[in-house]
């Protein structure tokens, strides 16, 4: 596809979010959504609403916010939904999760107690240490999808919305192998039929949501939309998907400071990393199972950054470790240490620490309302299968087969924005810059 082929559909009408598992991030993204939308916050942290863009050379001090530069669903058209396993609905559920004062919470009570969420798909297999009564029934999990399916038609009429995105916020799952039946669309819908042990909820919610055309991004380390079959489902239905795992806390810095460290050449002996964190996250991470999805997908980012089968002297041997400890008092609030071995000219080693007191769902929530924006243009402008566009956001960001993913946030950022230049009919801009010094022409 060329840049002349793109269209991108304006958005009319309102923009259904539905996100399966309706905890701390879900209603901490919902409340300050309808918190921004009455001017009692700001949305920090969110590109869609703060960020600006460079346009054209550097000289011609051209900028524009991202928002006014390409057509993004207005926050005053979202309409939040979504599942759990617990009957709660949006207020009682922010209230638990503790994350937002009651002050705040109490001035969009109306709003978050109109939300209330559906029944859950939920196996006790895949989520060991939470059970909830507000689940679904079916004979076979094909029967569950259609269920799903169901639910997202009746949200979709219900509310009135012209388009849906749907944004994984659910607990995470068990780390499981996958099977013969996840490698193709026909094998996976007759594993639905079967009733297979290895279908997990998630995939049945994707599956769901990509056989109604509607984008499916995938904020938890599940095996999810990085399965074969639903990838092939998505391109074959046209429908946007993007994963895994919000890059929020401990691995954004990660992906901050390692490329740095990188680009100056600095080795590498060891990197480990240690969190405490009390919240409902962390109590099902303290399930090994669950764990072990979360630390494949963090374990990942500092192999593909630094290299290490070209650079085997300076990051051949590096010891990365990553611990999560549930500790409850400390809520949503989590601490994270990291001790950095490094070393210099000549091998000489040397230390950094970071201890980054940070707050879970503060750095998710803005990621949730980006995704949904995002995806939600992604879907108008006819871009469909992986949107590795959108790696910036995530832990294990989906790509290619034959792809290794892009960890490195700036590298990131340059993809986004020039995805964006280029839905807006913009140059992409390289960086090279020689052209100011008549050293080249344009
Ligand atoms: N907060 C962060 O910084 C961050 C970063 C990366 C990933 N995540 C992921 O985001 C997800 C949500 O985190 P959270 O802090 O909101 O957790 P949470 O425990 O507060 O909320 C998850 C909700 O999902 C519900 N749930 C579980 N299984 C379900 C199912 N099958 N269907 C529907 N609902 C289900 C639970 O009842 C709970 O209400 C987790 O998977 C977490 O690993 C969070």
């Amino acid at each position: 596809m060329t840049r002349t082929q793109i269209k991108v559909e304006k958005p009319v009408g309102k923009l259904g979010v539905l996100m399966p598992g309706m905890g701390a991030v879900a209603t901490t993204f919902i409340a300050g959504v309808e918190a921004v939308k009455k001017g009692i916050a700001e949305p920090v942290g969110s590109l869609t609403q703060m960020g600006h863009l460079r346009l054209g050379k550097r000289s011609e001090n051209r900028t524009s916010m991202i928002k006014d530069f390409i057509p993004l669903a207005d926050l005053n058209s979202l309409v939040f939904g979504g599942w759990d396993i617990f009957p709660d609905n949006a207020f009682e559920s922010a209230s638990k999760a503790k994350v937002l004062e009651k002050e705040l919470i109490e001035q969009i009570r109306p709003e978050l107690e109109a939300i209330k969420p559906m029944p859950a798909v939920f196996d006790p297999k895949f989520i060991t240490l939470i059970k909830g009564p507000h689940v679904k029934k079916g004979p076979t999990k094909m029967d569950l999808a259609n269920q799903l399916r169901e639910d997202i038609r009746n949200f979709k009429n219900a509310n009135k919305c012209e388009r849906l995105v749907v944004v994984w916020c659910a607990s995470t799952e068990v780390y499981t192998e996958l099977s013969p039946y996840h490698d193709s669309i026909a094998g996976f819908e007759k594993a639905l039929e079967d009733n297979e042990p290895n279908i997990a909820p998630s995939q049945i919610y994707a599956y769901a949501a990509i056989k109604e055309r509607v984008p499916f991004a995938n904020g938890s380390p599940n095996r999810c939309v990085d399965i074969k079959a639903l990838q092939d489902l998505a391109r074959e239905m046209k429908v946007a998907i993007a994963g895994s795992d919000y890059k929020t806390g401990q691995t954004l810095m990660k992906t901050i400071l390692a490329p740095g460290l990188k680009s100056r050449l600095l080795g590498m002996s060891g990197w480990f990393s240690t969190n405490i964190l009390g919240n409902r996250d962390g109590e099902v991470l303290a399930d090994p199972g669950s764990f072990k999805s979360k630390e494949v997908s963090k374990l990942s980012v500092l192999e593909q950054i630094l290299d290490p089968e070209t650079y085997p002297t300076l990051y051949g041997d590096v010891h990365h470790q990553v611990h999560i400890n549930y500790y409850p008092p400390r809520g949503d609030n989590k601490e994270g240490w990291d001790n950095i071995d490094i070393f210099g000219w000549l091998g000489y080693p040397m230390q950094i620490k970071v201890n980054f007191l940070c707050r879970d769902s503060i750095l998710a929530a803005p990621i949730v309302l980006d995704l949904a924006i995002f995806m939600d243009l992604a879907q108008r402008s006819n871009l469909y299968g992986i949107q590795e566009w959108l790696s910036c956001y995530f832990k294990s960001p989906l790509t290619a087969p034959e792809l290794k993913p892009e960890h490195d946030l700036q590298v990131q950022m340059l993809k986004l924005h020039n995805t964006l230049r280029f839905l807006g009919g913009e140059e992409l801009i390289n960086h090279l810059g020689l052209t100011y010094y008549g050293i080249v022409e344009e």
